[in-house]
C-alpha cells in the first residue's frame, strides 16, 4: 500500500513537473498586455486550446516543427482577435510569462535553467497580414540572455525577459519570437518554451539585419550550446564554459 501511494505521489509530481510556462504577454510601453493579445495562441500536446495549464507543457528538441512559434501556433488559432503591436524601433519591450504556480509562490516564473533568445522575422513580400505567415522564413537574433556568472542563468526565477528592438531595424511587420530552453532534462532531450508575437516596427531604421536562420533546425540537439549537461540532469558550476548558440546577435 505504501509503495502504491509513493507511486501515485511520484506520478502526480511528474505530471506537475511537466507543465511549465508560456510567454503569452507582450510588455510594451512598460505595460504587460493581456494573455494572447499580441501573441499567437498555442495548444496542448493533443491540439486542445482551452487549458492554459496544458499549453505550458514543453516542446522537446530543437528539431521539432513546433519550435518555430510554439505548439500548433500556425494556422493562427486566435487569428480573429490577435492584435499587432506598434513598437518604435529602439524601444525596450519584453515577454511576460503565464503558467501554474508551485508551493506557495504567488506568480509563475522561469524555473528551468537555460538561456533566453529573441528573434525577428519580417513578413514576406506579397503577404498582407501576419496571420498568413507560417514563420518558415528568415529570422535574425536581437537578444541573448545567457549566464550571469559561473552558476547562474540570468533568466532564472524571472517573470519576464526584456530586450531592446535595435534602432536600425527597418520598419515593417514582423514575427517577434522568444525562446527559452532547458539544455538538459530528465527526459534526455532539451525542453523548449517558444512563443511569437505580431508586431509592427515603426521608425527610420535602415540597417541590414543578419545573419539569418530558419526554424526548426536552426540548431541540432547535439550542438554543445544545446546539449550542455551532466548525466544527472544537473548543471555543474561551469557556466563560464557555456557557448552562446549561433547566430550572433544583430545589434543594428
Ligand atoms: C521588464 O520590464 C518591466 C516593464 O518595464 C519591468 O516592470 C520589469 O521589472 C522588467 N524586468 C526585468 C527582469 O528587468
Ligand atoms: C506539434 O504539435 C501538435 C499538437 O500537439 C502535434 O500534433 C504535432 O505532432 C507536433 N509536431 C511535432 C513535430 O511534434
Ligand atoms: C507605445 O508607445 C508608442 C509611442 O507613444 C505608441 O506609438 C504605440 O502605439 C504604443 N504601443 C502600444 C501597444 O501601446
Ligand atoms: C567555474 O566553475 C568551474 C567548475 O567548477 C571551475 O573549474 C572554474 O574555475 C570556475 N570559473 C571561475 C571563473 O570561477
Amino acid at each position: 500500500m505504501r509503495k502504491f501511494i509513493v507511486q501515485l505521489l511520484v506520478a502526480a509530481l511528474s505530471q506537475q513537473a511537466s507543465a511549465h510556462y508560456v510567454f503569452n504577454r507582450l510588455i510594451i510601453n512598460n505595460t504587460a498586455s493581456q494573455e494572447f493579445q499580441y501573441v499567437r495562441d498555442v495548444s496542448s500536446n493533443t491540439g486542445d486550446y482551452s487549458s492554459l495549464w496544458l499549453k505550458t507543457f514543453p516542446i522537446y528538441g530543437p528539431e521539432n516543427e513546433n519550435v518555430t512559434c510554439g505548439r500548433s501556433a500556425f494556422p493562427v488559432h486566435n487569428a480573429a482577435t490577435i492584435e499587432t503591436a506598434t513598437i518604435p524601433a529602439g524601444s525596450e519591450v519584453g515577454f511576460m510569462l503565464s503558467g501554474p504556480t508551485y508551493e506557495g509562490d504567488t506568480q509563475p516564473y522561469i524555473f528551468h535553467e537555460g538561456p533566453g533568445q529573441v528573434f525577428l522575422s519580417k513578413l514576406p513580400a506579397g503577404m498582407k497580414s501576419l496571420n498568413e505567415y507560417d514563420g518558415s522564413g528568415d529570422f535574425f537574433k536581437i537578444d541573448y540572455a545567457g549566464p550571469s556568472d559561473n552558476h547562474t542563468w540570468s533568466t532564472m526565477d524571472k517573470t519576464e525577459v526584456n530586450f531592446t528592438i535595435p534602432a536600425a531595424t527597418p520598419s515593417g511587420k514582423y514575427l517577434l519570437r522568444i525562446e527559452q530552453f532547458y539544455p538538459s532534462s530528465s527526459h534526455h532531450q532539451s525542453q523548449w518554451f517558444v512563443n511569437c508575437a505580431h508586431v509592427e516596427i515603426v521608425g527610420r531604421g535602415s540597417g541590414s539585419p543578419g545573419p539569418m536562420v530558419r526554424f526548426p533546425n536552426a540548431y541540432s540537439e547535439d550542438d554543445p550550446s544545446i546539449w550542455f549537461h551532466d548525466d544527472l540532469g544537473r548543471f555543474p558550476d561551469n557556466l563560464d564554459s557555456y557557448v552562446e548558440p549561433k547566430p550572433n546577435v544583430w545589434k543594428g
